[in-house]
């Protein structure tokens, strides 16, 4: 039997090169050879967006863009999260199993407080809807980045609970964390993310994308100075080449008489490049939402028979059902 990997991705801004090679590029590879489940996050950026056409903007965006970029509706289920009313009442019953003390120790939560965000609790249970997103489909697979590690745990934690209480249920899903985990740097060298404004976005007009390449921090080296094979610079670049041609790109960081300004260039021409056919297709969605649209209703059918079949599970070993 096939595994059924899930994960989702919020659709809380444009979509970015972090986003693309961290998690969008390995759900469409997995798409191939395993029962995949990929949903957009909808009610999980209820925590941070509270304009009602920047969200309905942004989720159909996200989702046009990740078929645009491969994602095939016909081999994947594929969805918005909020479409499957099902995945909060899952979240209500497992908020009952759920110790305050395992939310208490979520560092993403700690995090976004930090940055300002209101602690209000649908913040706090974050992790419970993720855990529901997980359980209610059965996955045994959650590819994601580094930072969300905590939060599969937690889902992994709520399922032996419930388990253990009222008996086998749910799936114990794992962590999928790629080993050399590429972390995608932003334009000043942090983490590349929608929230520090330092992401190079996936699709975008041709001037604005230039610039953003254009101004990728670097050093002060001279011309004739070895450059830095840990910039940057060499790691974006190193996104698009195979491991012959990142032995070449060093080859040339090293020797003399290397301009950083001629490298943005050509990396510029090489994402450019490598988005085109993407590019097209997405025109093609854009004119044809249509297409989105009923991919995204079928997709919330196929979920909704998954997680029907969990739910009821729960209810009847939690007593709900009667009579
Ligand atoms: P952002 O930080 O832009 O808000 P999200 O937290 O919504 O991004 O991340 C969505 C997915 O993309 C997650 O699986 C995350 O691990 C991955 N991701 C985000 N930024 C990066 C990055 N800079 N490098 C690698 N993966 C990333
Ligand atoms: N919390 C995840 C993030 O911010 C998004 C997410 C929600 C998710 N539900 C999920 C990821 C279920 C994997 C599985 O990136």
């Amino acid at each position: 039997m096939k595994k059924r990997i899930l994960s989702g991705i919020q659709p809380s801004g444009e979509l970015h090169l972090g986003n693309y090679f961290g998690m969008m590029s390995r759900m469409i590879e997995y798409q191939e050879k395993n029962d995949l489940f990929c949903c957009i996050v909808n009610l999980h950026a209820l925590t941070t967006i509270d304009d009602k056409s920047i969200l309905s903007g942004n989720t159909l965006n996200a989702a046009t863009d990740f078929i645009a970029l491969g994602l095939d509706p016909k081999k994947t289920t594929f969805w918005i999260q909020g479409d499957v009313p099902q995945v909060c009442q899952s979240t209500w019953l497992f908020s009952n199993i759920t110790n305050m003390g395992l939310l208490d120790r979520s560092t993403s939560y700690k995090d976004k407080i930090a940055k300002g965000l209101k602690p209000n609790v649908g913040l706090y249970s974050y992790p419970i809807l993720m855990a529901s997103d997980i359980l209610l489909y059965g996955a045994h697979k959650v590819p994601v980045g580094k930072d969300q590690k905590q939060h599969i745990e937690i889902a992994r934690d709520i399922a032996i609970r419930f388990n253990k209480i009222y008996g086998e249920t749910f799936v114990l899903p794992e962590p999928s964390i790629e080993e050399n985990n590429r972390l995608v740097p932003g334009i000043d060298g942090n983490k590349m993310s929608k929230s520090y404004k330092n992401f190079i976005p996936i699709f975008g007009s041709e001037k604005n994308i230039r610039k953003k390449f254009m101004s990728i921090l670097t050093d002060s080296a001279d011309i004739n100075e070895p450059k830095d094979i840990d910039s940057t610079l060499f790691k974006l670049y190193s996104l698009f080449l195979n491991l012959n041609e990142i032995e070449e790109l060093k080859d040339r960081f090293l020797a003399p008489g290397m301009r950083y300004g001629d490298v943005k260039k050509e990396l510029f021409e090489k994402f450019w490049l490598h988005f085109e056919p993407f590019r097209k297709r997405r025109d093609y969605l854009s004119n044809h939402k249509d297409f989105v649209l009923s991919s995204l209703k079928e997709g919330a059918e196929k979920a909704t028979i998954v997680a029907d079949l969990y739910l009821d599970k729960m209810r009847e070993a939690m007593g709900l059902n009667y009579g």
